[in-house]
């Protein structure tokens, strides 16, 4: 195993969660928190446990995660950091828990984690909010031109107006596909309702009428994409739905239909997605997420109806303390031998 480049801090903290059970200082457990979180989540995390911190927030490779793993009872990880099988054969003895500071969890492999007995939780719910407003904003810009227009702005570059000039497509009335209507997906239906968007949907199970509100449900996912004049992605990265957009799922969507992503790049069959926008089968799409991350696909920049952004979704100061909190309180239930409320294997 090679030396780790990346500097961590470890915190000891003379105030500990375990204070209520008489335990010492000596007996908190140790945690890792790969990644800078916000800076309530740290110092809350420092009151419970010995903390290593990584406070110049480099990313952290495998190797890193298999060293670093061998001091630690618990790792607080985000989605950058993969637990493929590999890693988590290579993972140390005292490893018990890993409470991710992500809804996602495609990073882990959970049947190789629980296999060993480590218990994986994550952050759902807080962070819906934040991403369906990304998700808005994608919709928004990509409809109707956003970086096009602040580009020529930007660059000196808008020397004339006229009727026909930075024409776009109206949100207004049209119909929007979600797939996954989950917590994110449900959020986005309301906020697109609010531009009297009309809902249509196709998730695992139909909803109960009541949270329906009045979004119409797909049991077939080919009859929601041939309605689906925008759609927006929110179901999770598994082996079913990887590379589900291809190209044969592209061309069902209506002419110059509007595609977002912020859900995982891996859904969608980038090459199919570039052919589409070439072809002009898709008017416009807009994308938070991406196959390779960090860095994106560079192809697309040479479509400028594209609208990216680099995995923001979930980055707003409020939600970040959210996630945070959310998973010590994974953490805490597990370490006073309560089921934490977000376990997923
Ligand atoms: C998530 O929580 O899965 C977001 O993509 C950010 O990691």
């Amino acid at each position: 195993m090679r030396v780790c480049r990346t500097a961590f801090l470890v915190l000891y903290s003379t105030v500990s969660f375990t204070k209520k059970t008489g335990s010492s200082l000596k007996d908190k457990p140790t945690l890792w928190i790969t990644r800078k979180l916000s800076t309530a989540t740290e110092h809350r995390a420092s009151q419970n446990y010995r903390v290593i911190l990584n406070p110049e927030d480099m990313l952290v490779t495998p190797d890193e995660i298999v060293a670093k793993s061998h001091e630690v009872d618990a790792i607080l990880p985000c989605h950058s950091e993969v637990f493929s099988r590999d890693v988590v054969r290579l993972l140390g003895p005292r490893v018990r828990i890993i409470a991710n500071h992500s809804v996602g969890v495609d990073h882990c492999d959970l049947d190789a984690l629980s296999k060993r007995g480590i218990m994986v939780t994550n952050t759902p719910d807080v962070l819906s909010d934040a991403t369906a407003e990304i998700a808005m904003l994608l919709l928004l810009g990509a409809a109707r031109r956003a970086i096009e227009g602040d580009t020529m702005v930007r660059n000196s570059q808008w020397n004339s107006w006229s009727p026909s000039f930075m024409v776009g497509h109206q949100v207004t009335g049209k119909r929007l596909g979600i797939i996954g209507m989950g917590r994110v997906g449900q959020v986005m239906g309301k906020r697109a309702a609010g531009f009297d968007m009309e809902i249509h949907y196709h998730n695992r199970n139909r909803l109960d009428p009541e949270t329906e509100n009045g979004a119409i449900f797909h049991e077939d996912i080919d009859s929601l994409l041939r309605v689906s004049d925008f759609l927006s992605l929110h179901c999770p990265a598994t082996e079913e739905t990887r590379s589900m957009m291809d190209k044969r799922a592209f061309s069902l969507l209506p002419d110059h239909a509007i595609f977002i992503n912020t859900a995982r790049g891996a859904l969608v069959d980038e090459n199919a997605l570039l052919d589409a926008l070439t072809s002009g089968k898709i008017a416009a799409a807009g994308l938070d997420c991406f196959q390779t991350e960090p860095g994106g696909n560079t192809d697309f920049s040479r479509h400028r109806n594209v609208f990216m952004l680099p995995h923001i979704g979930s980055a707003t100061f409020e939600t970040r303390d959210a996630m945070g909190f959310r998973a010590l309180d994974n953490l805490d239930a597990f370490f006073s031998g309560r089921e934490p409320r977000d376990r997923v294997v």
